[in-house]
C-alpha cells in the first residue's frame, strides 16, 4: 500500500505533484473514506453553496467526481469549469462531460481565467500537492477569479488530526501547517472573508467570501 501511495504522488515536481494515476486514486480515495465519499462530498457541493444557474470552477478537479456533482447542483442554467494539470484526467473528465461542464489543463497556482468570472470556487484535496511555498498563489488566484461576492470552498487533509502514516499528501499538510499556516489563513491572506471552517471525516474545510 505504501509504495501505491508513492507511486500515486510521484508525479511532476516543481508545480506541485500532478496525479496521471487518477483512477487508482478514486479507489484509494474511496477506501480512505470508509465508503462515506460520497456523503462527504455532497456535503461539500452544499457548503459550497451552489445555486441554480452559478458558474463553478473545481480546481484540482481530477476525473470530475466532484466537478459532476456541482453540475447536478448548478442545474442546467449553471457551468462548471474544472482544471487539474493531468492530461489523462482531464482527458477521463471531458469524455463523462454533461453539455455545462468544460475541462482544461493547468495548476492552481497560474489559473489561465478571466478574473471575476465564477460565483463559487472549490478545491478538494488538491492543495496538498501544491508546494507549500506556492500555497499562497494558489489562493490570490482562486481570489483573483472569482465574482465579488461569489464563494470558496476549500477541503484538504486536516492538519490538526493526525496524519495517515502512510499517506504522503496527508504528512506534507501536516508539515505545511506548521509554516503556511491552516486553509483559514491562506484565505484570509489572499482577501477572503473567512466565514465558517470546519472538520468533515478525514478533511478539513474553509468557508470563505469575497466581499462584493
Ligand atoms: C487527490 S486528487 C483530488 C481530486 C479531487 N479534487 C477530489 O477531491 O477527489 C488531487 C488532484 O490535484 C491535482 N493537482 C496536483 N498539483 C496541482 C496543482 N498545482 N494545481 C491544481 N491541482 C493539482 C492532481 O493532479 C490531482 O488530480
Amino acid at each position: 500500500m505504501h509504495d501505491t501511495l508513492k507511486r500515486l504522488h510521484g508525479g511532476r515536481r516543481g508545480t506541485g505533484t500532478t496525479l496521471d494515476r487518477f483512477r487508482l486514486n478514486e479507489l484509494v480515495s474511496h477506501i480512505a473514506f470508509g465508503g462515506r465519499r460520497g456523503r462527504v462530498y455532497r456535503r461539500i457541493v452544499s457548503l459550497a453553496g451552489v445555486r441554480p444557474g452559478d458558474s463553478v470552477l473545481d480546481v484540482g478537479c481530477s476525473g470530475g467526481y466532484l466537478a459532476r456533482k456541482l453540475a447536478a447542483a448548478a442545474g442546467p442554467s449553471g457551468h462548471v469549469t474544472g482544471v487539474d494539470p493531468s492530461q489523462a484526467a482531464i482527458g477521463y473528465a471531458r469524455r463523462r462531460t454533461a453539455g455545462t461542464m468544460t475541462f482544461a489543463v493547468g495548476v492552481a497556482q497560474d489559473l489561465d481565467l478571466p478574473d471575476s468570472s465564477f460565483d463559487v470556487v472549490t478545491c478538494t484535496l488538491a492543495i496538498h500537492h501544491v508546494p507549500a511555498r506556492q500555497r499562497a498563489a494558489a489562493f490570490a488566484e482562486m481570489y483573483r477569479v472569482t465574482k465579488p461576492g461569489g464563494r470558496l470552498l476549500v477541503a484538504d487533509f486536516d492538519p490538526a488530526r493526525r496524519p495517515l502514516p502512510l499517506h504522503p499528501g496527508a504528512r506534507r499538510m501536516h508539515r505545511a501547517a506548521a509554516t503556511v499556516g491552516p486553509l483559514e489563513r491562506l484565505a484570509a491572506a489572499a482577501g477572503y472573508r473567512v466565514e465558517s471552517s470546519g472538520q468533515l471525516p478525514l478533511l478539513s474545510y474553509v468557508q470563505a467570501i469575497r466581499q462584493p
